[in-house]
């Protein structure tokens, strides 16, 4: 599948991509791990990116635009892809569309998870990421604990609270959210690809994806 995964922070993209990724081996591209794991590893990307990230503003389209040019055209992404986090603004759906246009790929659709905001809230102060960037895999202490607190199941790195999940800076993702992702709902309607799925239990949604994806 070549999607695009639309969704308020906390509204599962990350969870359901990992899900999918199974059904069809398609890869799961996240623009917020890959800035993570810059951030990490101390480089030109991660140190600009920070300064964006910790207050929950976005990153410069171009900074983004440029790491997604090369990171689509890896061999990997032959098999199918999944966009976790990205494009994120108008002007990053356009940039998007002329560099699939350039390599000749075209997207299947672009799926909303419409969940209500006091649910991505709660999912969003109870969420916990493996440190490990190689890892990543994403848990809930309220929800999907790992079986050994702080521990993760998979690798066994320390599992933690991102550090842009300070109350701050959660409801400015909110915000920033609905002023310059939210739009692009409708700029994917216009283009007769926008699906959306509403289901809150995770496999009830997954399955809703899948059948989406169908028809
Ligand atoms: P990013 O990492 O993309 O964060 P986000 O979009 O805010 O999304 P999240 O990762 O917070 O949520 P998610 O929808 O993946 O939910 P998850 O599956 O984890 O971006 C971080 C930052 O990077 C941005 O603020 C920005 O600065 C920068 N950035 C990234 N991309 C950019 C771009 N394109 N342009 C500019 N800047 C960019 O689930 C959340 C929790 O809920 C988990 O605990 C999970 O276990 C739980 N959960 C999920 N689904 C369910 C369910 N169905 N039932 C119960 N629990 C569930």
């Amino acid at each position: 599948m070549r999607i695009i995964l639309l969704g308020p922070p906390g509204a599962g993209k990350g969870t359901v991509a990992n899900q999918l990724k199974a059904t069809d081996g398609s890869v799961h591209i996240s623009t917020g791990d890959i800035l993570r794991n810059n951030v990490k590893a101390g480089t030109d990307l991660g140190k600009k990116a920070k300064e964006y990230m910790d207050k929950g503003e976005l990153v410069p389209d171009q900074l983004i635009m440029d790491m997604m040019e090369v990171r689509l055209q890896e061999a990997d992404c032959a098999k199918g892809f999944m966009l976790d986090g990205f494009p994120r603004t108008i002007p990053q759906a356009d940039a998007l569309g002329k560099l699939l246009e350039k390599i000749n790929i075209k997207l299947d659709a672009a799926i909303n998870l419409d969940i209500p905001r006091e649910v991505v809230l709660d999912r969003l102060t109870t969420r916990r990421t493996c440190n490990n960037s190689a890892c990543q895999t994403i848990y809930n202490v309220k929800t999907n604990p790992p079986k050994v607190e702080g521990k993760c199941d998979k690798c066994g790195s320390p599992v933690i609270q991102r550090s842009d999940e300070t109350e701050e800076a959660i409801l400015n993702r909110l915000e920033v959210y609905n002023k310059q992702t939210a739009p692009l709902i409708e700029y994917y309607a216009n283009k007769g690809m926008l699906k959306s799925a509403s289901k809150l239990k995770l496999d009830e949604l997954v399955q809703e994806v899948l059948n989406k994806l169908k028809n």
